[in-house]
């Protein structure tokens, strides 16, 4: 019995997990000097088909705790360079437009 109570627990969470995966963190935008940037959570998580642990913790938590982070240091690979860098990615060394809106 107390196995079963253990699986169901786990497919409670599981289940519950998918229900925030479809909201994941919403919309994001960071305002910056080069105009501001859209994070788009469903386009990553559902577009892409990234695992929310490809960002989480590692690269970021929440608005609230953001690291402001320079073109210079994601070209070196930080926050948006760890994907986008040409390979995994479009590459943050162009393409300023897909993620600046003026
Ligand atoms: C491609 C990277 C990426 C993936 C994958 C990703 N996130 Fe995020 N998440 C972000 C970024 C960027 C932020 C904004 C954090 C910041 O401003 O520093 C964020 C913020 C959040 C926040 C906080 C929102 C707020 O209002 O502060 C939550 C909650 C969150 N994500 C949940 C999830 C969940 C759940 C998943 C998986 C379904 C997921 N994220 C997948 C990049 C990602
Ligand atoms: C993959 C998305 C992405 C691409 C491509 C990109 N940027 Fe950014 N950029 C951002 C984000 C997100 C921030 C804000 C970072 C933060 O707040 O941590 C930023 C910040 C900046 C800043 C302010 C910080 C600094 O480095 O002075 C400037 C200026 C900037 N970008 C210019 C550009 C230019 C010019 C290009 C094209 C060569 C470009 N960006 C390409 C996402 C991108
Ligand atoms: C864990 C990897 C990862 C991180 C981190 C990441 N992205 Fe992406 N992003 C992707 C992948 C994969 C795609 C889809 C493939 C492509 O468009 O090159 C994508 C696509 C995009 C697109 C869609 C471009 C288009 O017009 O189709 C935008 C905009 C974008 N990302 C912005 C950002 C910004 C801004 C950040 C940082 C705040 C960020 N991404 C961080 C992996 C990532």
């Amino acid at each position: 019995m107390r196995r079963i109570a253990a699986v169901t627990a786990l497919v409670v969470l599981t289940t519950f997990g998918g229900a925030l995966a479809a909201v994941g963190g919403g919309d994001v935008v960071l305002k910056n000097k080069g105009g501001d940037t859209l994070f788009s959570h469903s386009l990553h998580v559902d577009g892409a088909g990234l695992e929310c642990t490809a960002c989480h913790d590692k690269l970021y938590l929440s608005k609230g705790q953001h690291k402001k982070v320079t073109m210079k240091e994601m070209q070196k690979g930080k926050s948006c360079g760890a994907c986008h860098n040409g390979k995994t990615a479009f590459s943050v060394k162009g393409d300023c437009a897909k993620c600046h809106k003026k």
